[in-house]
């Protein structure tokens, strides 16, 4: 029994002593008032809104509206909901996903919430800004295939988007950068810090929050593999995210292949260091996402586990620091599996998927 309380305490600690270390904008106190109002409770990040488009009710629910709407595509067959949906936390739960008139894509749908602490954007990080991001997917042939110029007018000729255009940007003429900051407002206005792990810093009850083997599934994540972990915390890092959202820690090799077929950050940069690098994904909701990797190559979590345990490529090029610091297999355990699996289920957050502020408004 001591035992277990001393390990809940160790666990507890070291959650606490990295939150205040590597995440400075840690605020306890009531956050920056805006007009939008996000739900949120202590202990979150502080806000990182964007400086040039403050969030107002009308604007976030205009970003909803274009975030729901088919009129975004071509042949208004295709809206961002088509490979972002809220039950899936935002995913499309396909391999890849499919764009306008049944083309394939080569790249896993990315899961959409506390985007505003990102600063780059889809799996090679070729987006530094949510406005930059968002028109991609709008004129890309093989996913919504529609010009701006026709967008702009599609809008100008809708009584209902007229209206919600004035009361969102009073003034304005509706134009890409409108339509940009409107669907920003709206992504960043989505938030997901309600998990069951969220409860661990607030109750000392620890074992009615999160099972044994979820706890222990924690312990192997935030542990060092010298000490016996799985020593997944160096990569998704950045606790409460549970990724990294750092600038210059965020795109990373974790060992999938030994030559590249997508040379994910390399597109970005040009520069050999970054062939097969990608983003380090947020685990939060990891559960409702599958499948997974930059093209979903693995079914379930089972078997990114696996993965993870015995299937690194070790002579991949530009693998990561973290996993060639130590250069060999984890080789964990059944328990140890299932003990991380069970942890990374805490990362669920139920009220997320259901909150009605995310649905579509029509
Ligand atoms: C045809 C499917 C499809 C449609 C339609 C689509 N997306 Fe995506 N989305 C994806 C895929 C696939 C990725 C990852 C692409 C990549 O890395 O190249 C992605 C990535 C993103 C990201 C990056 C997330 C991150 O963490 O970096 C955002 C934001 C996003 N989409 C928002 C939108 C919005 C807003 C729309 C509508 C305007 C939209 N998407 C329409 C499939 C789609
Ligand atoms: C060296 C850095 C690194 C380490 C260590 C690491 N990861 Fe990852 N992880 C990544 C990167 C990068 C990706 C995305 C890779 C891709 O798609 O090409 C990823 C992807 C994932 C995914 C899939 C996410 C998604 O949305 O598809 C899961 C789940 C995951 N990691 C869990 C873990 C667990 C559990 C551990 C510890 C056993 C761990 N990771 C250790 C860097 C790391």
């Amino acid at each position: 029994m001591k035992s277990k309380f001393l390990l809940v305490a160790v666990i507890l600690s070291v959650l606490i002593i990295k939150g205040c270390k590597k995440d400075p904008e840690i605020n306890k106190e009531a956050n920056t008032p805006t007009p939008y109002e996000i739900p949120r409770t202590a202990a979150y990040p502080q806000f990182k809104l964007p400086a040039n488009n403050p969030l107002t009710e009308e604007g976030v629910l205009l970003g909803r509206m274009l975030f729901y709407d088919p009129i975004l595509s071509r042949d208004s067959t295709i809206s961002c909901e088509s490979c972002h949906r809220l039950n899936l936390a935002f995913t499309d739960g396909a391999k890849v996903s499919k764009g306008i008139r049944g083309q394939v894509l080569s790249r896993n749908a990315m899961p959409l919430f506390n985007l505003m602490w990102n600063n780059k954007f889809f799996w090679d990080g070729r987006a530094n800004s949510l406005q930059e991001q968002v028109l991609v997917p709008i004129q890309a042939h093989n996913e919504m295939d529609l010009d701006l110029f026709t967008l702009v007018q599609t809008l100008q000729n809708s009584t209902r988007y007229k209206k919600q255009f004035e009361a969102a940007f009073p003034g304005k003429i509706i134009s890409p950068e409108f339509v940009s900051k409107a669907l920003e407002q709206f992504l960043v206005s989505v938030v997901s810090f309600n998990a069951p792990i969220d409860q661990l810093k607030f109750r000392t009850d620890t074992l009615n929050v999160i099972s044994a083997s979820a706890l222990r599934g924690l312990q192997l994540f935030l542990t060092p593999v010298e000490n016996g972990g799985a020593d997944c915390f160096h990569c998704h890092s950045n606790i409460p995210f549970f990724g990294n959202n750092s600038l210059a820690g965020s795109m990373s090799n974790n060992g999938l292949d030994a030559s590249f077929t997508d040379n994910g950050f390399f597109a970005v940069t040009g520069k050999e260091s970054d062939k097969g690098k990608f983003k380090i994904p947020s685990l939060r909701n990891i559960e409702l996402t599958a499948p997974y990797m930059h093209d979903g190559r693995f079914d379930n979590l089972e078997e990114v586990i696996d993965f993870y345990s015995d299937g690194i490529n070790l002579n991949s090029p530009n693998l990561d620091i973290n996993i060639l610091s130590h250069n060999a297999q984890l080789h964990l355990t059944q328990q140890q599996k299932d003990d991380i699996v069970e942890f990374l289920k805490t990362l669920t957050d139920n009220s997320f998927v259901t909150n009605p502020a995310y649905k579509s408004p029509f």
